[in-house]
This record gives C-alpha cells, sequence and structure tokens, in this order.
C-alpha cells in the first residue's frame, strides 16, 4: 500500500526537504497550510506540485482532525511552529498556543480520529529547549538525556511539545518520536535567521547592492548542519519499529565570526569588520551562548549521518545568494 504522509509546516524550510524526500520515496505527500490567501501559497504551489496542501491550523483541532479525514496518512510530521526565537520574546502567548499547545491539539486529533492507533507521528523538537548553560558537558555535546532549560518562550513551548508527545507515546502507545535537532540551515532558510542573513548580505555586498549588515549578538556558537541531511533523520525515526527521541547534529560548534570569515572569503573579502555594525534591535533579553549536540545515538540506531560540513554548508548557501542575486534587480 502506498504510504501517505501529512507535514505541518509545509511553507517552511524543513516542510520543503521532507516533502521532496517523501515524494522521492513514493509517498502521496499533503500539507497543512495556514489560513486565506496564504502569501506563501504559490511559491509552495511552485516548488512542491506534488503536494496536495490542505488548508487548517495548529491551533483549531477540527481543521486538523479534517485534514487527517482528507489525507488518511500513515506518518504525520508535525514541523509548524512559530520558529523564531528572537520574536517569541515579542509574541509570546501566540508562541505558546501555536508552538506548544499545537502539538496537543494535534496528538489530540490524532488520537481521535486513528482508532487502530496505526499512525506514526514525528514532534520538531529543537536544542532551543537545552538553553546552552554550563552543564553543557564541556567536549561532550548534549544527547538525549542532558537536562533542559530553555532560554525563550519559544524553547519553553518547544520542551511543552517535547514532554506531550513522549506523554501520548507512554499514555496511549502511540509510535511518537522526537526529533531534537540542532541548527540546520541552507539555500531555503528563512532570511530572517542569522546564517541566511549573511549569506544574503554578503551576496548584496558584493555585487554592490548593499553597503552592510546590521546584526545582533555575534558571540553565540551554533551547531549548524544542513536541512537536506535532516529531513532523512526525521524519516529513519518514523521507519523504526519502535518510537524514540534522537538528536540529530554535527558534534562540531562555530560562531557566527566563524560564518562572517568562510562567507566574506567566498567572495574574496578577507576583513568583514567593514561590513559589519552591531545594532542593538537583533539582541535578545536572553541568549543561548552555545550549542553542541551529540548524534552519536541517530548515528548508531539510525545509521544516519550529516554529510554536508560547515565550510561546505556556507559556500552551498553564498553561491545559491550570489546566484539569485545576480537575476534580481532591486
Ligand atoms: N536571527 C538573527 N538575526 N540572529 C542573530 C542576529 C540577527 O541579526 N545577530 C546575531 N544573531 C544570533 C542570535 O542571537 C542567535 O544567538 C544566533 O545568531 C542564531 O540565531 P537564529 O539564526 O535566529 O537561530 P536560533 O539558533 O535562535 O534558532 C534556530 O535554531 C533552533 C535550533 O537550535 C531556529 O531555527 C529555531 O527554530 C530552532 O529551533
Amino acid at each position: 500500500m502506498k504510504k501517505s504522509a501529512l507535514i505541518t509546516g509545509i511553507t517552511g524550510q524543513d516542510g520543503y526537504h521532507l516533502a521532496k524526500l517523501l515524494h522521492e520515496k513514493k509517498y502521496n505527500v499533503f500539507g497543512l497550510i495556514r489560513g486565506q490567501q496564504n502569501p506563501k501559497k504559490a511559491e509552495v504551489e511552485k516548488n512542491l506540485p506534488f503536494v496536495t496542501l490542505i488548508e487548517g491550523d495548529l491551533t483549531d483541532i477540527s481543521s486538523l482532525i479534517r485534514a487527517i479525514e482528507i489525507a488518511e496518512p500513515t506518518e504525520v510530521y508535525n514541523l509548524a511552529a512559530i520558529s523564531h526565537v528572537g520574536y517569541s520574546f515579542k509574541d509570546p502567548i501566540l508562541t505558546a498556543d501555536v508552538t506548544g499547545k499545537g502539538v496537543l491539539n494535534i496528538l489530540e486529533a490524532i488520537r481521535l480520529s486513528d482508532k487502530e492507533n496505526k499512525i506514526r507521528f514525528y514532534q520538531a523538537s529543537t536544542s532551543e529547549m537545552f538553553g546552552g548553560l554550563d552543564y553543557n558537558r564541556p567536549g561532550k555535546g548534549y544527547d538525549e538525556d542532558a537536562l533542559f532549560h530553555p532560554r525563550s518562550p519559544y524553547g519553553v513551548a518547544k520542551l511543552y511539545g517535547h514532554w506531550i508527545t513522549k506523554n501520548y507515546r507512554e499514555s496511549y502507545g502511540m509510535h511518537a518520536s522526537c526529533g531534537i535537532l540542532f541548527n540546520h540551515e541552507g539555500p531555503m532558510r528563512g532570511l530572517e535567521f542569522v546564517t541566511r542573513k549573511i549569506s544574503n548580505a554578503v551576496a548584496r555586498i558584493s555585487l554592490g547592492k548593499q553597503k552592510y549588515i546590521e546584526l545582533g549578538n555575534l558571540e553565540p556558537k551554533r551547531d549548524w548542519g544542513y536541512a537536506g541531511d535532516y529531513a532523512e533523520g526525521m524519516w529513519r525515526m518514523l521507519q523504526q519499529d519502535k518510537p524514540g527521541d534522537y538528536v540529530l547534529a554535527t558534534g562540531e560548534t562555530h560562531s557566527i565570526g566563524e560564518f562572517l570569515d568562510l562567507a566574506f572569503k567566498e567572495v574574496g573579502i578577507s576583513d568583514w569588520k567593514p561590513y559589519v555594525k552591531q545594532n542593538p534591535k537583533f539582541m535578545r533579553p536572553a541568549e543561548v551562548d552555545i550549542l553542541l549536540g551529540n548524534p552519536q545515538k541517530a548515528e548508531k540506531v539510525l545509521g544516519w549521518k550529516r554529510e554536508v560540513d560547515f565550510p561546505g554548508l556556507v559556500k552551498m548557501m553564498v553561491k545559491n545568494d550570489l546566484a539569485l542575486e545576480s537575476k534580481s534587480k532591486d
């Protein structure tokens, strides 16, 4: 029987990569899309013409039940969220409703619709749940058993989603897994995230379209991988006989300064300092200083490993933005 997947968050970077992967694997792919006249709908229809879009919203359980009735999924991937950490400080209540309670809504929608308990569920958990504080176990990195200490309304809401997913697994025997993903980037990343903001600005600066880039805190370090590699890990989690939680990460951490170094070198600029200004507007009330993941469990159990390394990721992103910016007039 042909497998069928419902993806929430189909308009985002991860929705794009996962939909492509599942299509290659011959799934029927459905995507939940929010609201009337969603401005991203045309882009999704262009990039992912094989996806059937269903209108619905994570905060509206009736729309989720309807989506499950239409898609009859064998797998549900919950990638939808208010996902920008900085923004979550501005809109913490909406973030709790969507990123936190939204997970409960979709779990309940599955539980109520799926009497035979056959649907497998993936929850997009995040390294933001760890918070980067001193019990980071230096050199080892966060694994699935590390302590949580989220540092933003986003991280707190994600932690609720993480635990409610585990709770449904333990309470109702659902095949529900959480992927604790460290930062994953690429050409499809939104311009509001620091890596894409930099790759895009570097391209524009080298083409003479922009003079400098304004950033917030340059000190934080992140475990940055390529989003395309991470979609494969999500899928592998749902192919296991038993559900579980897995960290997906590269096992390396790099500062924003290092990202700037490589990105500017890609266009022949060796000293980026004249092109970077700091603006407090982009600073956060509480910061996650360092994230380093330990993906050993995923490597061992899922046979998953990242393929694109850090320099390869930066190069890919700058090249993509150079190509896009060379074509566009503004
Ligand atoms: N966005 C942004 N814009 N971040 C900046 C800027 C800026 O101008 N200047 C400095 N930063 C710093 C942030 O303060 C943060 O420490 C770091 O760059 C990375 O910020 P983001 O790219 O916004 O990502 P994030 O790490 O906060 O969150 C992303 O990764 C999480 C996984 O750990 C998001 O994708 C989350 O949804 C995801 O869960």
